[in-house]
């Protein structure tokens, strides 16, 4: 079988571009026959970027009802919370111990940083904590805890990968004695969903204030910010190219083959930018509408889905436990059995 693993961090409330770009990819792969998914609610990672506990309270929450309602069976995947596999935080710690910091200079989060600070005429690292800093080794050890093959992940996330893939080389040669302890984690990008532009054409991201929400503010927030997208000036009537709009992009994660011709030739045709959006609306909400439903159900049922995620971390353990084992004895923490 072949292990599936993927997070999302628990800060902000999921968008468009997480479900295209993560949920919806994760969830297809977990149905396959000979696969075995682990997917997580990455709240160690939240306290990177936010320091808000009620904030990280509820996005964990969001997010998890999201997964679920999104079609996630609890029963086929292992679905767990992070921080509840403290071997998560242990291995992390080795890891670090192994990780030149050289390889963590150039991770995109820390350089981004360093950029903006030095465009703002301030110290480099200002602001910088160890836990941006080291946020890859914190994902290497999410990835091989439980050794997986696969990794569902953005393209934005692919340099990650790359890094956890040097980071169990460099573990196996220090300490593997000719054996891998660790496998070697793949990156799976789905060209579909790689980067779902937002409502400006840059990627969609909370960080750009472009996003989609994916079930807050209902079907109501869904039209406002379709509404948003800007469009070229040609008037209903006059023919227009779909593929140059902002719009097109949302849309075609969404659309049927079908729907996408039929968009494609009704704007060719002189459609209006406003009755596109409207098709775009209505495409969109067709799908995310009785994940809405559910979503709501959960959310109104905290001690369920608390209970989901215990079970979730009781599976996971009995992976984690015997793995941490076998590092301790390898780095000489514990004798050799
Ligand atoms: P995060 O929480 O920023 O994003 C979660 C997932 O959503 C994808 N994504 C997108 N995909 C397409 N288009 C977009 N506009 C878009 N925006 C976000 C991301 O690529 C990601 O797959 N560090 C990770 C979470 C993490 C993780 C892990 C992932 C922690 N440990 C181990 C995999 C394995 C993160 O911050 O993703």
């Amino acid at each position: 079988t072949t292990r599936v693993l993927t997070g999302i961090t628990t800060t902000g409330t999921p968008h468009l571009g997480n479900y295209v770009g993560a949920l919806r990819p994760a969830i297809a792969a977990s149905r396959q026959a000979g696969v075995d998914a682990f997917y997580f609610l990455a709240d160690y990672h939240a306290l990177i970027k936010c320091e808000d506990p009620e904030r990280i309270e509820r996005s964990r929450r969001e997010i998890a009802a999201t997964w679920l309602a999104a079609g996630l069976d609890p029963e086929q995947v292992t679905f767990y919370r992070q921080s509840d596999i403290p071997e998560v935080a242990e291995l992390c710690w080795v890891l670090n111990c192994v990780t030149a910091k050289g390889l963590m200079n150039r991770a995109h989060a820390y350089k981004a940083a360093v950029d903006q600070n030095n465009a703002a005429g301030v110290e480099p690292d200002d602001g910088v904590t160890m836990g941006l800093f080291s946020y890859p080794v914190l994902m290497a050890a999410d990835i091989l805890i439980f050794n997986a093959h696969k990794v569902p992940v953005g393209r934005d996330q692919v340099q990650h990968l790359e890094m956890a893939r040097d980071i169990a080389q460099r573990f196996n040669h220090m300490y593997g004695k000719g054996r891998a302890i660790f496998t070697l984690p793949e990156a799976v990008v789905d060209e579909e969903g790689a980067v779902l532009p937002g409502l400006d054409g840059r990627k969609m991201s909370k960080s750009y204030n472009n996003t989609v929400p994916l079930f807050e503010g209902g079907a109501k927030g869904l039209r406002e910010a379709i509404a948003r997208i800007v469009t070229d000036s040609r008037a209903p009537g006059e023919p227009k190219d779909a593929e140059s709009s902002h719009l097109y992009p949302i849309f075609r994660a969404f659309a049927t083959p079908e729907q996408d011709q039929a968009f494609r030739a009704a704007l060719a045709d002189g459609m209006s930018w406003g009755d596109a959006k409207k098709t775009v609306v209505d495409c969109i909400e067709a799908v995310v509408g009785p994940m809405r439903a559910r979503y709501e159900e959960l959310m109104a049922a905290p001690v369920r889905v608390e209970e989901i995620l215990q079970l979730g971390a009781e599976k996971a353990r009995k992976l984690a436990e015997p793995l941490m084992d076998e590092v301790r004895q390898a780095v000489g923490l514990r004798a050799a059995k």
